[in-house]
């Protein structure tokens, strides 16, 4: 590994908390929108791991059990400011993350501290619904600054939004399949990317207004679309389209400050536009890149494409596809169906595709999440879930291009398997488990709560810790 290299695991408030109305804090939008039973099974996150009061526990187990040498986890900002904003944050919520970054310290761990991981203040939305007014963007920067405040001699790494495509596309617009989840038409997703930058624009400047020296960054959900058949040039032009959408909404304004110009181009005036000021405010606002390529997917052209972008299909006229009528799948299928194991696709030929194409060759790259669920893995017996071997080869798979890009001078600087534990996996609750470590808990989230180290761990402890070979076998 790289001197320096991050090696971290990943959680996030509301998938491991728990403890949702504890000590002051106010509901987010993930409380209401399972609450209303959104969520598989009627899934809530109010008990979710405990994390709230076992990660006295749960960080060394990470530390021991995985070999990481960095924590990765999000706040909850109704923690912080129970109705979004406030004079005073709540002293509870501030002495909750002390703790936990306490905890971290005293394990030996460094620390990136995500803003926000989708759990955005209830009122929010409530009062102007959330990213899709303006108004986000000034309690977004007022509560950014509390947390430099709060915790930056405490955090090693920032990180202001986690996922912005997910986020929006998934958030509002036509099929909202997460919080808030109150249907709109596309041009929303759009709205919402644009106020989403803007906060992330905004909170970089109170960063450096309050002469903090660790790297800022954000964490993109990052899918790649590479051309159904390489060699046709419609399919390869289709594929370009398409990851100006997938790849370049959020990438190229944080690097350059605008736009990715075929994105503009397709939806025409109802585009949002930045004035200079924010574009200057955007440009360069990151010291690293944050990336979540789990999967890819194909892309062929639409053909007769009658300017398809504001109905509810995929944009830019490209049809993207992971599995053929005749069942030929992208990748190794999991237990999430978005979610196949292709990271010769997903993560050496998409990170080569930033670098190409949107001007990031110097930034430092982080995966920033990459991990997979087994089928059913719910339901199998306690051996099978512990004997992972398929997690085990995605992280190998995955290390294998991660190492190929590294040794061709590509500047990935941090690796983050997505979980340390099973924890509540938004819409599909807890039917899908992404952890290297257990939960001894059914597909509703009940049961003994006990914790258990499964093979991946231990792979991933004696690849990126030990140093043995990826081809190593457990
Ligand atoms: C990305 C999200 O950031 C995380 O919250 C989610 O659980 C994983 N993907 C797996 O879907």
């Amino acid at each position: 590994m790289p001197k320096d290299f991050v090696y971290a695991c990943a959680v996030a408030a509301y998938q491991v908390e728990g403890g949702w109305k504890d000590d002051g804090k106010g509901p987010s939008i993930w409380d209401t929108f399972s609450h209303n039973g959104n969520c598989a099974l009627n899934a809530t996150g109010d008990v979710a791991d405990d994390f709230y009061n076992s990660f006295r526990k749960d960080i060394p187990l990470f530390k021991n059990a995985i070999g990481i040498n960095s924590f990765s986890f999000s706040f909850a900002w109704s923690r912080i400011y129970p109705n979004g904003r406030g004079d005073h944050p709540n002293p509870k919520g501030i002495a909750y993350y002390t703790q936990v970054l306490k905890t971290a310290k005293r394990n030996g761990l460094n620390t990136s501290c995500t803003l926000y991981h989708w759990d955005m203040p209830d009122t929010l939305y409530q009062e102007y619904k959330g990213f899709l007014s303006d108004k986000f963007v000034d309690d977004y920067r007022a509560y950014a600054k509390t947390m430099f405040q709060a915790f930056g001699g405490m955090c090693d790494y920032w990180i202001t939004f986690n996922e912005p495509k997910v986020t929006c596309t998934h958030g509002y617009g036509p099929n909202p399949e997460h919080a808030p989840g109150v249907k709109g038409p596309v041009t929303d997703w759009y709205t919402c990317g644009h106020n989403l930058l803007l906060s992330h624009a905004a909170a970089a400047q109170e960063h450096k207004d309050a002469g903090l020296k660790t790297p800022i960054g954000m964490k993109l959900d990052h899918m790649p679309l590479v051309p159904f058949d390489k060699n046709s040039a419609e399919d390869r032009a289709a594929a370009d389209r398409a990851n100006d959408f997938e790849v370049g909404w959020f990438v190229t304004p944080i690097v350059t400050g605008q736009y990715p110009k075929a994105l503009v181009d397709a939806y025409g005036d109802s585009f949002p536009k930045f004035t200079p000021e924010q574009s200057a405010s955007l440009k360069g606002s990151i010291d690293f890149l944050g990336l979540d390529p789990y999967t890819a997917a194909w892309a062929t052209p639409i053909q007769n494409c009658n300017e398809n972008v504001m109905s509810n299909d995929y944009p830019m006229c490209v049809r993207k596809f992971q599995t053929t009528p005749e069942g030929k799948t992208i990748g190794v299928p999991t237990g999430s169906a978005w979610n196949f194991l292709d990271p010769e696709d997903s993560v050496y030929f998409g990170l080569k595709l930033l670098q190409d194409r949107y001007n990031t060759s110097t930034l430092p790259l982080w995966i920033s999440e990459t991990g997979m669920t087994q089928i059913n893995e719910t339901e199998l017996p306690l051996d099978r879930k512990t004997d992972d071997q398929p997690r085990v080869e995605w992280y190998r798979r995955t290390l294998e291009s991660v190492k190929k890009l590294i040794d061709e001078g590509v500047p990935v600087t941090g690796f983050v398997p997505w979980a340390c534990l099973d924890n509540f996996e938004w819409a599909r609750g807890y039917t899908e488990r992404f952890g290297v470590i257990g939960i001894k808990y059914d597909a509703e989230g009940k049961g003994s709560q006990e914790r258990f180290v499964k093979k991946s761990a231990e792979y991933l402890k004696r690849v990126l810790h030990k140093g043995e070979k990826i081809s190593t076998q457990v």
